[in-house]
C-alpha cells in the first residue's frame, strides 16, 4: 500500500464542492450503531451536559454539529428548547426523519433544523440567533473535521468566531475534541470511549500523516461488527468509513478559545467529563466557555 494514494475521506466522497465527509453516506448510516443507544448516550455524558446546561439556566441551545441528532434529541427530551445545523444533508436526513417520526411531541414540532456551516452560520441562520443561545454545542469530536487549509488556522478561528457570535453575553461554548496529544504520541486512540456505548463490536485504526515534520491529518477508520455476535471470524469486520481529523492540541486550542473569547471568559477544560486532573489519559477534552457579560 506504499505508492497508493493517500486518501482522507471514504470512497464515492467527493473532493469538491462543500467539504463534507459524509457525503457517500455510509457514516451517516452506520454512525447510530457506533455512537450505540441513543436514549442512553452514556449515562456520565448525560448527566454532565444536562447538569451544566440547567445549572448555568440555559433555555435554548444551538448544536452547530448536530449530525443524525443524537444530542439534539437527548435535549429536546430533556425540555430545552433546539435549534440543530449541519453541514451534511445526509446527516441531517436522519435528523429531519427523527423529527417527523416523533412530530406529534410537542418539542420535537418546535425543533428547528437547518443546513448551515460553520463558515456562513451568522448569515446561515441570521433569522435564528436573536440575542444570542443561551449555549451553543460543538461535540462528539465534531470540530476536528475543519482542515486547516492555509497552514495557519484561519478557517477554524473563523468557526470559532461565528460560534461566539452566537451565543448570547453570559452565554456557554462547550466544544470538545479527542486527545490528540495522545494519539499523535502514541498512533492510537486512548482506550476507554466516553461518548460510546454500542453492543456491536468497535475499532478504530489511527493514521498519522506528518507534513514538514509536524502532524497535519489524522484518518480514522471506523471498524465495526455488524451482527451484534461480535464474530470476527465470520468476516462481518468491516471497514466502514474513513474520517480525517485536524489533530488539535489541548494548549494550542485553549489558546485559541481565549484568544477569540476574551481573556475575560471563564474557560473551564474537563478530561472525560472530570476535572483534568482526575483522569490520565483521557479520550476526550471539553472545553467550556462562558462569554463575557
Ligand atoms: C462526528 S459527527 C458528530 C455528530 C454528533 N454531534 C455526535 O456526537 O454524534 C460531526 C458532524 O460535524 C459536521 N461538520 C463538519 N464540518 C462542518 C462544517 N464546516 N459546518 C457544519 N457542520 C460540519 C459533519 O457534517 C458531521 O455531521
Amino acid at each position: 500500500m506504499v505508492d497508493s494514494v493517500f486518501r482522507t475521506r471514504s470512497f464515492g466522497t467527493p473532493a469538491e464542492g462543500v467539504n463534507d465527509q459524509y457525503a457517500d453516506g455510509r457514516a451517516a448510516k452506520v454512525w447510530e450503531i457506533f455512537i450505540g443507544d441513543k436514549k442512553q448516550r452514556t449515562q456520565n455524558y448525560r448527566d454532565f451536559l444536562v447538569g451544566l446546561l440547567r445549572q448555568k439556566g440555559c433555555r435554548r441551545i444551538l448544536d452547530v454539529a448536530c449530525g443524525t441528532g443524537v444530542d439534539s434529541v437527548m435535549l429536546l427530551e430533556e425540555g430545552f428548547e433546539v435549534v440543530s445545523v449541519d453541514a451534511s444533508d445526509k446527516m441531517l436526513k436522519h435528523a429531519l426523519k427523527s423529527r417527523w417520526d416523533r412530530r406529534k411531541e410537542h418539542a420535537f414540532d418546535n425543533w428547528v433544523i437547518e443546513e448551515a456551516n460553520w463558515l456562513t452560520l451568522p448569515s446561515d441562520i441570521s433569522h435564528l440567533i436573536g440575542e444570542g443561545f443561551d449555549a451553543v454545542i460543538c461535540l462528539g469530536n465534531s470540530f476536528a473535521h475543519m482542515p486547516d487549509s492555509f497552514d495557519d488556522q484561519r478557517e477554524q478561528r473563523q468557526a470559532l468566531a461565528n460560534f461566539e457570535r452566537c451565543v448570547k453575553p453570559g452565554g456557554l461554548l462547550l466544544i470538545d475534541h479527542r486527545n490528540y496529544d495522545y494519539i499523535i504520541t502514541t498512533g492510537s486512540t486512548p482506550p476507554k470511549c466516553i461518548y460510546y456505548n454500542s453492543n456491536h463490536m468497535t475499532d478504530i485504526k489511527t493514521s498519522v500523516l506528518y507534513v514538514a515534520g509536524k502532524p497535519k491529518i489524522i484518518t480514522m477508520d471506523y471498524m465495526i461488527a455488524l451482527d451484534e455476535e461480535n464474530n470476527k471470524e465470520n468476516s462481518e469486520y468491516i471497514s466502514e468509513f474513513r474520517l480525517s481529523y485536524y489533530p488539535h492540541r489541548l494548549t494550542i486550542f485553549s489558546d485559541m478559545l481565549t484568544e477569540i473569547f476574551s481573556h475575560k471568559a471563564k474557560h473551564t477544560i474537563y478530561a472525560d467529563f472530570k476535572s483534568l486532573n482526575q483522569v490520565k489519559n483521557p479520550g476526550f477534552y471539553i472545553h467550556v466557555l462562558e462569554k463575557h457579560r
